[in-house]
C-alpha cells in the first residue's frame, strides 16, 4: 500500500514532475533525494522495488523520472525495467550504474556520458524533462547532443565493445568506405551493416543484403552481377543483378570468406575499376555501391591458408569492425534481455513474465555459443511455453539449466595453485579484480558471479584499497 506521506508528497505538488528514486537495501541513492532542487521537482524515495511498483501503479501518470541502481538486490535492475516500463510507459528511467549512469525512455538506452549524478542532478533532471515535454510536442530528438547510443539505438548494449562500435559508427557517418564485419554467428554483423548504410549519405538508396556462403557457386556470379538472356541454358530472360540493384547505395556481402578464387578474382575487378558486365553480356556498366562485407570465419587464417585472396582481403579490410561473442561482453546481456522480452512479448500479445533472480541469474550467466540470436530465440521460446508469465527453472532450455548446475567448480579454477599455497586475501582480491574485468565493472554482476552480496563485494573492495575499481 501507498503510505499516506508519499501520496501526499505528490498529490501537493501542484504540476511539478515527479521524480521517483528506487533504492536498494543499501540505500545508496538516498542522498539524491537532498540535492533535487524542490524548486522544480518533487522527489519521492522509496525503499525497494517493491514500494516503487506501488507508487507507479497509483500515480502511473505522475511519475516523469524513475532513478534506480543497477543492482543484484531484489528483482535486479533488469526485472525492474520491465514492470516500470508497463506501469508507466512515459517515464524515463536514469538508471546508475557503475561505469555511469545511462537513461531508457521508450524501449531505447541514452547515455549520459560526462555529467557526474551527485554533482550535476538537477542539470540532468531537468535535460530529460526538458526531452520529454520536446517529445511529447513532436518527434524530434533533442537530448542535448543526440547520444552515441540514442543514433545506433537499434544496437543494444553497454559494454565497452559496443560503445568503441558506437564510436567507430560515429566517424562512419558521411563516409562511403568500405568496411568488413568479423563475428561469430548471432552477433549482429547484419545489424551493424543495415545500421551503417542507414546512418550514411545513402540512407534513401538500397540496402541489399547476398549470402555468398548460400548461393552455389555457379549461380552467384549472375546474382552478382546479372545475366543477359540466353547466357546460360536457365536464363530465360535478362536480369539485373545486385550490384545493379544496389546502385547508389550498400552492398552487404555476407560470409566472403566462402566465395570461390574466380569469383573473388571477378569481385576484386569490380571493386578496383568500379565496373562490370553482365553474364553473356558485353556492355560495361559503371557501378556507385558501398560495399560492407561480413565473415564469421577469421579472414585472416582463410587468407594464410591460401584460400582467399589476400589482395582482396585488404581491398575490404578497409574499416575493421570486430564485433566479439556475447559471452565476451556479459555487460550487455542484461539489456539484451530486457530487451527482448519486452519486444517480443509485445509482438506476441503476452504480458511480461516475472523473472525470479534464480532464473535472471541463468540467464545472465549462460555463456550463448549462438550469441544475441540464440538469447533472443530463448526469450520467444519461454514467452511459448510460459504463456501465464510464470517462469520456472525447469522452463529454461536444457543447456542454460545445465551450465547454470555446472557453475565453474574450484578445483578448475585452482589448476594452477603454486605447490607452495597462496595468501587467501590475495587469491580473494585477485578474483574480484577478475570478475570485475569480466562484468566490465558492474559489481552487482561480479558479486552474483562470486556468489556473494553486493555489500560484502563492497566492504572487501575498501578493504583491499580497490574501491575506485
Ligand atoms: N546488439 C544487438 N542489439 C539488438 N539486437 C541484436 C544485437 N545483436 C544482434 N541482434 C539481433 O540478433 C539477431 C542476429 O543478428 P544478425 O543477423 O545481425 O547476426 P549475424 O552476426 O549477421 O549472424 P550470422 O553470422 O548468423 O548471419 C538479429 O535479430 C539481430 O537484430
Ligand atoms: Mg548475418
Amino acid at each position: 500500500m501507498l503510505s499516506p506521506a508519499t501520496k501526499n508528497t505528490i498529490g501537493t505538488g501542484n504540476n511539478k514532475p515527479v521524480v521517483l528514486i528506487v533504492d536498494d537495501e543499501y540505500c545508496v541513492l538516498r542522498a539524491l533525494c537532498r540535492l533535487i532542487s524542490p524548486q522544480e521537482f518533487i522527489a519521492v524515495w522509496v525503499a525497494g522495488e517493491q514500494q516503487g511498483l506501488e507508487v507507479l501503479k497509483d500515480q502511473p501518470k505522475r511519475i516523469r523520472i524513475i532513478i534506480i541502481d543497477l543492482k543484484s538486490s531484489g528483482m535486479g535492475g533488469a526485472g525492474f525495467l520491465q514492470h516500470a516500463r508497463h506501469l508507466a510507459p512515459h517515464a524515463a528511467v536514469l538508471i546508475t550504474a557503475p561505469l555511469g549512469p545511462f537513461l531508457y525512455q521508450g524501449g531505447n538506452f541514452y547515455e549520459l556520458s560526462g555529467p557526474n549524478l551527485k554533482q550535476d542532478i538537477n542539470g540532468i533532471l531537468l535535460s530529460i524533462t526538458q526531452k520529454l515535454n520536446n517529445g511529447a510536442a513532436s518527434q524530434k530528438k533533442t537530448i542535448r547532443k543526440p547520444e552515441l547510443k540514442e543514433r545506433f539505438g537499434a544496437i543494444i548494449g553497454r559494454s565497452e565493445s559496443i560503445n568503441a562500435i558506437y564510436r567507430l559508427l560515429d566517424h562512419l557517418q558521411g563516409s562511403s568506405s568500405t568496411v568488413l564485419i568479423q563475428g561469430e554467428s548471432g552477433t549482429g554483423k547484419e545489424l551493424i551493416a543495415q545500421t551503417i548504410h542507414q546512418t550514411s549519405p545513402r540512407e534513401s538508396r538500397p540496402f541489399v543484403a547476398i549470402n555468398c556462403g548460400a548461393i552455389p557457386a555457379n549461380l552467384i556470379e549472375s546474382e552478382l552481377f546479372g545475366h543477359e538472356r540466353g547466357a546460360f541454358t536457365t536464363a530465360v530472360s535478362q536480369r539485373k543483378g545486385k550490384f545493379e540493384v544496389a546502385e547508389g547505395g550498400t552492398l552487404f556481402l555476407d560470409e566472403v570468406g566462402e566465395l570461390d578464387r574466380e569469383l573473388q578474382v571477378k569481385l576484386l575487378r569490380v571493386l578496383q575499376e568500379k565496373e562490370f558486365q553482365r553474364v553473356g553480356g558485353n556492355v560495361t556498366y559503371k557501378t556507385d555501391v558501398r560495399i560492407v562485407a561480413a565473415t564469421s570465419q577469421d579472414l585472416n587464417q582463410v587468407v594464410q591458408a591460401g584460400h582467399f585472396r589476400d589482395d582482396l582481403f585488404y581491398r575490404l579490410n578497409v574499416i575493421p569492425v570486430h564485433v566479439p561473442p556475447l559471452r565476451e561482453r556479459k555487460a550487455d546481456i542484461p539489456l539484451l534481455l530486457d530487451h527482448f522480452f519486452n519486444k517480443t512479448a509485445k509482438e506476441m500479445g503476452r504480458c511480461l513474465p516475472d523473472l525470479s533472480e534464480e532464473i535472471l541469474t541463468a540467464l545472465t550467466d549462460y555463456r550463448y555459443p549462438g550469441n544475441v540470436r540464440e538469447l533472443a530465440n530463448i526469450v520467444e521460446r519461454l514467452l511459448t511455453i510460459c504463456p501465464d508469465g510464470k517462469i520456472s527453472l525447469r522452463d529454461l532450455p536444457k543447456e542454460v539449466r545445465e551450465e547454470a548446475a555446472h557453475a565453474p567448480q574450484a578445483a578448475t579454477v585452482l589448476n594452477a595453485l603454486p605447490d607452495g599455497g597462496a595468501c587467501l586475501s590475495q587469491v580473494e582480491k585477485e578474483l574480484i579484480l577478475k570478475t570485475l574485468e569480466i562484468t566490465s565493472g558492474n559489481k552487482s554482476a561480479a558479486a552474483r558471479m562470486i556468489g556473494i552480496t553486493r555489500r560484502r563485494l563492497y566492504l572487501r573492495l575498501s578493504q583491499y584499497g580497490l574501491a575506485s575499481a
